[in-house]
């Protein structure tokens, strides 16, 4: 994605009427995704996430910008004006397997229906045979192909999510909080077997998470995001130590440790993410950020920070200065044994 930018207008008051405003839900989001690897996307609420997996997925069109999927600019391609190719090379998992079943379709019909969508399979054996073969990926019963969505749990309608996803041969799976409306008890199941899949079929995985703890375990990158714009990317290692952005910093305080053997500094981030309808000036984060007191001249109030690339092709969107960055303190830090 090369300075991608989402804008969604909307009218001015909740009861109709009124001006226009412009929601800027997506910044200027620069990033690439290598192949066969899992590219973490994490924020607040509200920053943005859903946003860009949808204009990627082509279930809405950008604002501008471009976005590359192999050699193929589809940034203003709606969904259904893509190739059967791209469509089946592009799934996604969504947030919330409730409402992405159809509810009078039995769970062997949905999975066969993706097939057919894709171009999968020369004959309805061929298909249903291969329906019962991603029952198996995803650890279903075989004879779970007769039953109706009601007779799912959560966690079995988000497997059969994730076999639809996989039905076409996906090269890239954006999964956009694919755990967080499941029961706990389950959700690392789901999200094992996902990763799994994932290692498996070599595929470019965008897991979309407000949960660090998972992600630190199970990404090769972290995309940090904050009101719209990327403010760190970089390796998990690189992202989890310092030099961190400071709302990284912030964010990796909060996350619960149960061993005793690390202390934690904890930062409270102040208020709530500002609204998209109505950003600061300068930096997104001055709002909130304890570390604008270190740039000089209320550069932070006034201009967007620059990306800075440090070691590594590590990024960093903020104005403080390399000594200060490479003074930075862990917040995390285990004690010697
Ligand atoms: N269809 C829409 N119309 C207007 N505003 C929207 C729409 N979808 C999302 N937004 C706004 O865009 C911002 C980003 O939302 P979203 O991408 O859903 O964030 P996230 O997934 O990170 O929680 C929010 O301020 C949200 O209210
Ligand atoms: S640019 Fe300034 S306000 Fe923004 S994160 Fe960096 S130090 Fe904080
Ligand atoms: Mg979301």
């Amino acid at each position: 994605m090369e300075d991608l930018k989402k804008y969604y207008s909307v009218s001015g008051s909740a009861f109709g009427g009124g001006m226009k405003k412009v929601v800027k839900a997506n910044e200027t989001l620069t990033f690439e995704a290598h192949e066969g690897e899992t590219l973490a996307i994490v924020g607040e609420s509200g920053c943005g996430k859903s946003t860009f997996a949808k204009v990627l997925m082509g279930l809405e069109t950008a604002t501008s910008g471009q976005i590359m999927l192999f050699d193929e600019n589809v940034q203003s391609t709606p969904i259904t004006r893509r190739s059967t190719d791209t469509v089946s090379s592009l799934q996604m998992v969504f947030q919330n397997p409730f409402d992405t079943l159809n509810p009078s379709m039995t769970v062997g019909r949905q999975i066969i229906r993706a097939l057919e969508i894709f171009k999968q399979g020369n004959s309805d054996a061929e298909r249903h045979q291969r329906m019962l073969e991603l029952l198996d990926l995803v650890k279903l019963p075989r004879a779970f192909a007769e039953r109706m969505p009601r007779q799912l749990s959560g966690g079995q309608k988000q497997r059969v999510g994730i076999a639809r996803a996989f039905a076409g041969g996906a090269k890239v799976v954006v999964a956009d909080e694919p755990v967080s409306a499941l029961d706990v008890s389950v959700q690392a199941a789901v999200t094992d077997l996902l990763m799994d899949i994932q290692r498996e079929n070599k595929t470019t995985l965008l897991f979309i998470s407000h949960d660090l703890s998972i992600v630190r375990y199970l990404s090769d990158r972290v995309m940090v995001m904050y009101l719209g714009h990327v403010v760190e990317m970089g390796t998990t290692g690189q992202v989890f130590q310092p030099p961190y952005h400071p709302y990284t910093e912030a964010l990796l305080s909060a996350v619960p440790i149960a061993d005793t053997k690390v202390t934690r500094q904890r930062i409270v981030l102040e208020g709530d993410i500002p609204s998209a309808v109505n950003p600061p000036p300068g930096c997104p984060f001055q709002t909130r950020c304890r570390w604008k007191s270190q740039v000089p001249g209320g550069l932070c109030d006034r201009e967007m920070p620059p990306v800075q690339v440090l070691d590594g092709g590590h990024q960093i969107k903020c104005h403080l200065s390399a000594d200060v960055l490479a003074k930075m303190e862990p917040v995390i830090k285990i004690a010697a044994e």
